[in-house]
Parts: C-alpha cells; structure tokens; sequence
C-alpha cells in the first residue's frame, strides 16, 4: 500500500505546467512534505533514452513511428516511471508531482490519431499496475495561445498542427468531465499567480488526508 500523495499536470503543450509544479514543490516543502517532482516521458535514465526517440525520432531516419509502436514506448517509459520513481516515493510518504501522466497518453495517442481510448487506458492501466494520481490538475487554454509560450523549438508532438492541438485540448476537456472526482480544470490563459491561486485552493484538502 502507498502512503504518500500522488499528483498530476496535464495540457497541451506551452500552457505553464512546469511552472505550476515547482510552485507546488515550493508549497509543499513549506508545509514539511518530501515532495518528488518528475515527468513523462523520460522521468527514469530508460524514459531519457526513450524520450528521445519519440520527441526527436530515430536518428538517421525521419520514417514515422507507427501509432501503435509510439503509445507501447509512451507506455513503456511509464511503466518504468511508476515502477523505478513513483511507487518507492509513494511508498516512502512523498508528495510525487508528475509533469504529465496517464492521461496525456489518452488525449494525444487516442484523442489525436487512430487508437481508441480504451486500448490506450488498458495499456496504461497494465504498465502502471493501476496506479491513478489522486489529483490531476488540468491546465487549460487555447493551444493557438500557448504554443507562442513555448521557448524551445518544436518537437516531433509540438509540430503535429493547430487541428491536432485543438483535439488534443478537447480531449483532455473530456477526460476531465468523465472524471469530475480526481480532475480539477484550471484557466491557464491568467498570470502565472493567478494560475496557482487556483491550484492551490484546492491543494491543501488533499494534503490534509
Ligand atoms: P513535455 O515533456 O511536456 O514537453 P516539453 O518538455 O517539450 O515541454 O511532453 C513531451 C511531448 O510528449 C508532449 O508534446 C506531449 C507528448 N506526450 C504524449 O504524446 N503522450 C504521453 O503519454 C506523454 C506523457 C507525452
């Protein structure tokens, strides 16, 4: 059994996310926590290798990875992810704050391209050993908006378009209103106080559990 708190951030690509995690961190440690902050893909030495596959592609080849082939590696390097950080952190009394989790595998591999979203969560669900965050804040803004935030220059994901950008948001949009009880859907278009007003109204309800 776990003891610790387990968190995730999801939107699409630029919306602050990494921003938002180290506040959190920051919180937390204020407050006595060990807190964890990790990311997918490439949270684990194997999850570097891999996370250099799918964001840049196998070098010398600029073919396609097939649908199927990206979300095994997206489920591959999670699988490793829970199995080499977040478990033994949970396990230990951690706050794990995850930059992206399980379900940016359902809104970008099933809610863009041709894998449903049940495949794609049983493949999840059985790299993980069923592990769901208790929290998932998800930060929401336009994608056409938070694209120009962006400070490095895209990656194989970030260039895949506006249309597929757009489903991607809905997609999270979805996911969350499936699950009202572990989401909370944050504005993300505000200042970056505005957006951790946010979070952290919510925050310490589940710190105090
Ligand atoms: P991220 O680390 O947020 O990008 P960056 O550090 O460049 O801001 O995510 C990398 C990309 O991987 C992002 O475009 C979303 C994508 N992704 C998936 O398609 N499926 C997944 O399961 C995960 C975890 C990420």
């Amino acid at each position: 059994m776990t003891s610790g708190v387990f968190v995730s951030f999801e939107g699409v690509d630029g919306v602050g996310k990494t921003t938002q995690v180290g506040r959190l961190k920051d919180y937390a440690e204020g407050l006595g926590y060990e807190v964890v902050v990790t990311r997918e893909p490439g949270g684990t030495p194997l999850g570097a290798a891999l996370r250099q596959l799918l964001l840049h592609g196998v070098s010398g080849d600029d073919a396609d990875i097939a649908p199927r082939a990206e979300a095994l590696l997206f489920a591959a390097d999670r699988a490793q992810h829970v199995a080499e950080v977040v478990r033994p952190a949970l396990e230990r009394g951690a706050l794990v704050i995850s930059d992206r989790y399980l379900d940016s595998s359902l809104a970008y591999q099933a809610g863009g391209r041709e894998l449903t979203q049940d495949q794609v969560r049983e493949l999840s669900m059985w790299a993980t050993n069923d592990l769901l965050p208790a929290r998932t804040y998800l930060l929401d803004m336009d994608p056409r908006a938070s694209h120009t935030r962006l400070e490095h220059s895209e990656d194989r994901m970030e260039s895949a378009g506006d249309g597929f950008q757009q489903r991607t948001r809905q997609a999270f949009l979805d996911l969350a209103a499936q699950e009202p009880a572990r989401f909370r859907v944050i504005e993300a278009a505000g200042s970056v106080d505005e957006v951790w007003r946010g979070i952290r109204s919510d925050i310490d309800g589940l710190l105090a559990r």
